[in-house]
């Protein structure tokens, strides 16, 4: 059957691009493919530069979609076994990118985000003429069946959930220092992922320093459909590190999630520096792929 591409409008390409991912996660088992809670994070950002590939037809089944992290950075979504379209969705990604280019006359480098060992977007990549470059995060998954650690809070402490509008100031600003995002991640932009379908206040949990600061933060977004479960984001402020906060938020969030009946758990792109890889390991989580920069001057 035909293939061809349009522009993604949210409302009504949102549940199809989301069944789609679930659908060929659960034929193949991979994590080739985004799972629905991090598409669902992103698929409002630079919504004019999301492509998606339907086949034509009564059914117009979504066959691929691109989408951006930034202007440069982009991550490919398809139902494997297509390396013609794989290669034309690369094509598109050139192209698209470089009619954005600030400068036109100047060259610009754009990267391609790919999960090592899949042999085929690998050589669908080479055959472009992009080359591998380095590490852009890691992908986690932890077996729930296996026991949670038992990680007190430390004294003082409190975990609990997030309480809505009162604590979004001090939790963005928190979370502007932890992962460097700039003043456009504001109360606002919680209050937006909040109202995400993934979004279960239980599951959003900080812990309170005795002086009330926020010293850590986690959120379990647990996708409705396909009950797939993102950890993400993960945090703790750097006055309150090495205390065992990330630790203790984790397992509490772990035991509270029992209660949503979860597909899986997982971390996507998760950083790769020592904290986080103990963290991650102390708590369970097994190291699934790794995220490489796929690159190319254009
Ligand atoms: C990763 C991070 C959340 C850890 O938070 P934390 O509250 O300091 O972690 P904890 O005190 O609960 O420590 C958990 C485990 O990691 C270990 N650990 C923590 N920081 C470490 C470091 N810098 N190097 C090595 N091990 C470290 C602890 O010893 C502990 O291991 P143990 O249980 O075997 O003793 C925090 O460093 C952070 O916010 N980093 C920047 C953001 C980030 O990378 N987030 C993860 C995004 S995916």
């Amino acid at each position: 059957m035909r293939i061809t591409s349009r522009g993604y409008t949210p409302d009504l390409d949102f549940p199809k691009v989301q069944e789609f991912l679930f659908e060929v996660h659960k034929e193949t088992g991979t994590f080739q493919n985004w799972l629905p809670t991090r598409f669902e994070n992103n698929h409002m950002d630079q919504v004019e530069d999301i492509r998606i590939w339907e086949e034509e037809g009564a059914q117009r089944r979504v066959m691929a979609v691109a989408n951006p992290e930034t202007k440069t950075i982009y991550f490919i979504q398809i139902r494997p076994g297509h390396p013609t379209l794989l290669d034309t969705i690369i094509r598109w990604i050139e192209t698209h990118t470089a009619s954005k280019k600030p400068n036109p006359a100047e060259e610009q480098k754009i990267h391609i985000i790919n999960i090592g060992g899949d042999m085929e977007r690998e050589a669908a990549l080479r055959k472009r003429g992009f080359e591998r470059g380095p590490v852009y995060g890691i992908l986690r998954v932890r077996d729930l069946d296996t026991p949670i650690p038992d990680a007190p809070v430390p004294e003082g402490f409190t975990i609990r959930s997030v309480r809505g509008r009162e604590d979004y100031e001090k939790l963005a600003a928190n979370i502007r220092t932890v992962f460097g995002h700039g003043e456009w991640f504001t109360a606002d932009t919680l209050e937006g992922i909040a109202r995400g379908s993934f979004y279960i206040r239980d599951l959003d949990l900080v812990a309170e320093a005795p002086d009330g600061a926020i010293a850590s933060f986690c959120t379990f977004r647990v996708d409705p459909v396909s009950r797939a479960t993102e950890l993400e984001p993960m945090g703790t402020h750097p006055d309150y590190r090495g205390l065992g906060l990330a630790k203790s938020l984790i397992s509490e969030g772990m035991r509270r999630l029992k209660d949503y009946d979860p597909l899986l758990l997982y971390i996507d792109g998760a950083a790769d520096n020592p904290g986080a890889n103990r963290l991650y390991e102390a708590t369970g989580f097994v190291k699934k792929g790794t995220y490489f920069y796929w690159s190319k001057m254009i």
